[in-house]
C-alpha cells in the first residue's frame, strides 16, 4: 500500500521546501493521526460532586518515580476538582467501555452529576489512597497525587505521582484513532524473534 500525499506543512519539513504554512483546519485534523489510549480521569473535591471525563492526552512520563501526565482543558469541571483536591484517578479504558467513554466525554460535570449516568452504575470502586472513585473493568487503574501543574494555553498539564495502582492483563485496550474507536488487534512478532519454522515432516 502506498502512502498518501504529504500535506504542504509536512512536505516543507521533510524536503526543506518553502511550502505555505498549513491552514488552521489542516493543523487541527493532523492531531487525529496520533493513535492513543483513552483514559477515564476520575476526580473529587471536598463539598463537590465526584466526576469522570474522557482524556486521550494521558501518558506515562517517568518510571522512577512513576509519574503520569494528563492534559485537561482549563474550563472543565475535572480541572476544577483536580486543582482543588490535588489528586486524580487514571483509568485506561478497555475496548468494552466505549459507552462509558462517550457518556463522560460528551457531557460536563458542570451541568449535572455524571456519576449517576446508567453507564457507570455499579462500575466504580473507592480509591485506596485517593478520595476519587475508580472505574472497574479497565486495563489499568492508577491513583495519582498531583506533583506539578503546568499551564499550557487552554490546557493544564497535571503531573501525577502514582500512589496506588492495579493492572488487568486480561482486558483489551480501547484505541482511539482519527476520531474512531478500535479494539487493539493482532500481535505482530518482533522482527528477529519469530519461532523458527519446522519443515513439514522434517526431522
Ligand atoms: C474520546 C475523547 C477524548 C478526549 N480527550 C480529552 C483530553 O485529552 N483532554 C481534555 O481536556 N478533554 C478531552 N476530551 C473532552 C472531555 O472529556 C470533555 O470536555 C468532558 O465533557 C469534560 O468533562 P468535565 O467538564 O465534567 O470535566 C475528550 C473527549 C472524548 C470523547
Amino acid at each position: 500500500m502506498s502512502d498518501g500525499p504529504l500535506s504542504p506543512a509536512v512536505d516543507a519539513q521533510v524536503t526543506g521546501g518553502s511550502q505555505p504554512a498549513p491552514a488552521a483546519a489542516e493543523k487541527l485534523s493532523m492531531y487525529k493521526f496520533f493513535p492513543s489510549s483513552i483514559s477515564v480521569i476520575t476526580s473529587w473535591a471536598e463539598g463537590q460532586r465526584e466526576n469522570a471525563m474522557a482524556c486521550e492526552w494521558t501518558m506515562n512520563i517517568s518510571y522512577q518515580p512513576f509519574l503520569i501526565l494528563s492534559l485537561i482543558e482549563t474550563g472543565d469541571y475535572t480541572h476544577q476538582l483536580i486543582g482543588e483536591s490535588g489528586q486524580f484517578g487514571v483509568n485506561i479504558a478497555s475496548a468494552d467501555q466505549t459507552e462509558i467513554v462517550n457518556a463522560v466525554g460528551r457531557s460536563s460535570g458542570w451541568n449535572g452529576p455524571k456519576m449517576e449516568n446508567p453507564a457507570l452504575t455499579g462500575k466504580t470502586y473507592p480509591g485506596r489512597k485517593i478520595k476519587a472513585p475508580m472505574l472497574r473493568g479497565c486495563v489499568l487503574n492508577l491513583e495519582c497525587v498531583v506533583e506539578k501543574t503546568i499551564p499550557m494555553g487552554d490546557y493544564t498539564g497535571f503531573v501525577g505521582r502514582v500512589v496506588a495502582g492495579r493492572a488487568n492483563s486480561s482486558a483489551t485496550p480501547l484505541v482511539y484513532f482519527q476520531g474512531k474507536y478500535f479494539r487493539m488487534g493482532d500481535l505482530i512478532p518482533k522482527p528477529g524473534s519469530e519461532a523458527p519454522v519446522t519443515p513439514a515432516g522434517g526431522a
